[in-house]
């Protein structure tokens, strides 16, 4: 029995469709079972991560777990769920951060160090481990859907930084691979998607996807932090995002090959992902 949490998520979701159709006995955890809307064969399990004690019937019986954390909001459970997750499972694929460093201690409080510090202890907690390092996902850019079907433009910041943004369905297949496969303990894998696109030719591959064109408008840094604050993320982490796209704009994020070596598929470009996804970007009908 395979645990996946953050099974309603992005990635679990895929996750979770890809272990069934590997054969995998799958169980979903959520906060929200009666909303879950997951597919059929599936064990849906309630539970909170930030509540230990919420996980009996999540842990009793697993093998392994896919194991997706809700960043910052669960950190103060993190030691003691760990432990709970460790005393049943035997392996843990971890879906961790690109940035994440082996050596170095990172804030308390950013997204990084509560990367960093989950993965210090699950390191310590005993079961085989795997971590999953992805860089940006595409699914980022939902955030501009709303725009997009209202508007037909992007107003947002840092239009040239370039990132390699990955599809969710590459994540879950190399952590399909690492918790059915051997030969994953104490791997470390960053994942990336197949090239480089700045902010501005997202939106252009979005425009394409949904067969009108989508305009970018460039919006100053100041507001674009206000706008992160309003809709409730802390400001350091605002702030955060926006320098490291600030940086992206003369020193693109790097791809790597570790999704195509791992799975033997070409890591899928952003075309894809927005083809994929163009139903979320157009407007109802
Ligand atoms: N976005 C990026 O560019 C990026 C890059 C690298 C790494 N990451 C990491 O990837 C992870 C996010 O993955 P995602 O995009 O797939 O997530 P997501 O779509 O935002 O989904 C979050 C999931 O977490 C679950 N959840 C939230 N709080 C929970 C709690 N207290 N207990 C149990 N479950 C809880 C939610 O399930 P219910 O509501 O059903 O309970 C939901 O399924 C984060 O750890 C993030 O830091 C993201």
């Amino acid at each position: 029995m395979i645990l996946v949490t953050g099974a309603t998520g992005n990635v679990g979701r895929q996750a979770v469709f890809q272990l069934l159709a590997a054969g995998a006995d799958v169980r979903a955890l959520t906060r929200g079972p009666a909303s879950a809307s997951l597919p059929e064969g599936v064990e849906v399990v309630r539970g909170d991560l930030a509540d230990p004690a919420s996980l009996d019937a999540a842990l009793d019986g697993i093998e392994s777990v896919f194991l997706v954390w809700p960043t910052l909001s669960a950190d103060h459970a993190a030691p003691a769920t760990i432990e709970a997750i460790a005393k049943h499972a035997r392996r843990i694929v971890y879906v961790s951060a690109r940035g994440v460093s082996d050596d170095l201690e990172q804030r308390p409080g950013s997204i990084l160090g509560s990367h960093a510090h989950v993965e210090r202890l699950i390191r310590k907690s005993g079961p085989e481990w795997t971590f999953l390092r992805p860089g940006g996902f595409a699914a980022n850019t939902l955030m501009w859907a709303a725009q997009i079907r209202d508007s037909g433009a992007v107003r947002w910041v840092h239009g040239e930084a370039a990132r390699a943004l990955i599809h969710e369905r590459d994540i879950a297949a190399v952590g399909v691979r690492a918790l059915t496969g051997s030969g994953h303990g104490g791997a470390t894998y960053e994942l990336t998607g197949p090239e480089t696109l700045t902010q501005i030719e997202q939106v252009t591959a979005i425009g394409e996807a949904i067969g009108r064109p989508v305009r970018w408008e460039e919006l100053p840094s100041e507001v674009a932090l206000r706008e992160l604050v309003s809709q409730g993320m802390p400001a350091a982490v605002a702030e955060g995002i926006l320098h490291a796209h600030a940086q992206m704009v003369t020193l693109p994020e790097s791809v790597t090959s570790t999704v195509e070596e791992l799975t033997g598929a070409p890591a899928t470009s952003f075309r894809r992902w927005a083809a994929d996804h163009a139903d979320a970007f157009r407007p109802a009908t």
